[in-house]
């Protein structure tokens, strides 16, 4: 193995940067490509075993050579040994190579990092991450869909904030992106609230508080269904008066569905979520029939127990595409939908942000949409993106039984706790109500987020607002000290005046590393549309700011160190801002 050293290191890698725009240095890459010609394998798959080893004495990155054994016919450690001996390394990227076992361990040149992405971070600023490629693809994200006459309950909050998140990120990656709130504004429910109506809606001021006089109106006439057969019969006939457009049903309905709309907006307001469009489920009243046409010519449609379905063999139950009385169903509503996106959108991604107890409509509707002669284009697009159960101390809520916590006092109480902890930490504080809803509601979005979307969420007011913890309010606090750093020193330096070799530090290189990570950290996210990616990462990047912090001085210093350090500052603030802002939380100057 020999080492090069380049001359004029650093004029050089402000040239190539500004070259070839910003494009990092990509150490897999540089690794792979000194293996690929050591070995004379193929480049892209021996970069695919590159990995990261947990323990950072073992090296930055690692190249297993097992992988390697069978097609190679020897040893690892051999190998590892003859590969070694070929590496021709640039120090100024690697600074030294180790064989630990049937490991080659690459240590990276940690100023060299430091360099590139600071140099890289100087060109971008606040659009740090975002890739250099142009992405030509459309992704429509469908997620929030509360029910109308129904209250907006905390997994449609969970769904409102994964789907949110996700958008942001795919949005800031350059996809041509469209959220799509498929309310649920259509179904037997709504026979049966206009029956409850019908009967008994003068006692109830539904207009004053819509959604718990409906909700009240909706568990009465439950109860009433359970004890009369021919009650149920007459609701099943009011939604398909409401489907025929009988005049009194649309009345009522389209009333039910501005009073529940503004209720819901207070709640949007909230967490500033923001769609692109609001076409719910009877948006596709009048594009059902030409999905059961199609349908019906496939020869696939059978008549079951008077219902019309779809059998989809042993492993799935069938889809049931029109209900006894000929009314039509969530599933055929929802093909309708595809079919719209498809020929509106021209998605190339179609994702369906709900709780895993959906699981089986989306595998249904998944597999008659087949049989729509779409192209394979969008049935392949189409992806379930389920996530777990919120539990609440109190327990789980459900409309029916009418044990319901409102969604709307659930985030103004987050605001009120976020607020008493604020005044007790920093009684002086200005605009403390402001910082409140940033904290409060950060403090939930995150918690929201912070695990693996599939996992069961409990909601423990006393973990989500613990400002040590790994949660919102911890990113922030860290955001904040970044501020308050800068705003000490009174300047923010420039890139170009600074002397990087100052960030010889162990918290400077593993926060450069952290950094180099974002932009990939950001697809990774979307390839598995899993934010909790993102805010695993905010945790990350928060610990090793604190770590920097408090093992090193920052004002005060030999300027130089001075502005080094104050820039490695302004540059993680700037990113955690970034990262925070795309999971839908808002950063406090101060708190
Ligand atoms: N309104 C439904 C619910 O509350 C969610 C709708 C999800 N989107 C869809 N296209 N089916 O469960």
């Amino acid at each position: 193995m020999y080492y090069t050293k380049v001359i004029k290191y650093d004029k050089m890698q402000k040239v190539l940067a500004k070259g070839m725009k910003f494009s990092m240095i990509n150490f897999k890459s540089v690794i792979a490509e000194q293996i690929a010609k050591a070995t004379n394998l193929n480049k892209d798959e021996l970069e695919s075993y590159i990995e990261i080893p947990k323990d950072v004495s073992m090296g930055d990155y690692a190249f297993p050579c097992f992988r390697l054994a069978k097609e190679l016919k020897k040893a690892p450690p051999i190998i590892a040994n003859e590969i070694k001996d070929k590496l021709e390394i640039d120090e100024n990227f690697i600074e030294k190579v180790e064989i630990v076992g049937g490991y080659i361990n690459f240590y990276i040149n940690s100023i060299s990092v430091v360099q590139d992405v600071l140099e890289r971070f100087d060109i971008q600023k606040e659009n740090f991450g975002k890739p250099n490629e142009t992405i030509n693809k459309t992704v429509v994200i469908d997620y929030s869909a509360p029910n109308i006459a129904k209250p907006f309950h905390i997994g449609h909050l969970r769904s409102t904030v994964i789907g949110g998140a996700l958008y942001n990120i795919y949005k800031f990656l350059g996809y041509n992106t469209i959220g799509i709130n498929h309310l649920g504004d259509y179904g037997t429910q709504f026979g049966k609230l206009i029956e409850g109506y019908k009967r008994w809606g003068n006692e109830y001021k539904v207009e004053e508080n819509p959604i718990d006089e409906l909700t009240k109106i909706y568990i009465r006439i439950n109860e009433l269904c359970k004890e009369d057969e021919s009650v149920l019969e007459e609701c099943r006939n009011n939604f398909k008066k409401l489907e025929d457009g009988d005049k009194y049903c649309v009345e009522i309905w389209t009333r039910f569905r501005e009073l529940s709309l503004k209720e819901f907006q207070k709640v949007y307001d909230i967490l500033g979520s923001k769609f692109d469009s609001w076409n719910g489920e009877a948006f596709y009243s009048d594009k059902m029939g030409e999905i059961v046409e199609i349908l019906e010519k496939t020869g696939r449609l059978v008549e079951s127990e008077g219902a019309r379905i779809i059998d989809l063999g042993e492993n799935i139950a069938p889809c049931i595409i029109g209900k006894t009385n000929g009314s039509t169903t969530y599933a055929t509503r929802d093909l309708a939908a595809i079919m719209y996106r498809a020929r509106t959108y021209d998605f190339d991604k179609a994702l369906y942000v709900t709780s895993y107890e959906q699981n089986l409509h989306f595998k249904q509707v998944f597999e008659v949409a087949k049989l729509l002669g779409l192209d394979t284009k969008y049935t392949d697009g189409l992806e379930h993106v389920p996530f777990g159960m919120v539990r609440l101390k109190e327990g789980k809520m459900s409309t029916r039984e009418g044990n319901i916590i409102k969604l709307e006092d659930l985030l103004n109480e987050a605001i009120s706790r976020a607020l008493k902890i604020i005044e007790e930490k920093n009684p002086d504080l200005e605009n403390k109500e402001d910082v409140a809803k940033k904290v409060g509601i950060g403090a939930v979005i995150f918690n929201d987020l912070s695990n693996n979307r599939i996992k069961d969420e409990v909601f423990d007011w006393d973990v989500m607002l613990n400002f040590q913890g790994e949660t919102g309010p911890y990113v922030q606090y860290i955001y904040v000290r970044t501020k308050s750093v800068i705003e000490k020193a009174g300047y923010v330096p420039e890139l170009k005046d600074i002397d990087l070799t100052n960030l010889n530090d162990n918290d400077s290189f593993t926060i450069s590393k952290l950094m180099y990570e974002f932009e990939s950290i950001l697809k990774e996210a979307t390839l598995k549309n899993e934010p909790s990616i993102l805010s695993r990462y905010l945790i990350d990047l928060s610990q090793a700011y604190s770590s920097f912090y408090n093992n090193n001085k920052i004002i005060g210093e030999d300027k130089k160190v001075q502005d080094a350090r104050l820039y490695l500052t302004y540059a993680v603030g700037t990113v955690l801002k970034i990262g925070a802002n795309l999971l839908g939380i808002q950063m406090p100057d101060r708190m």
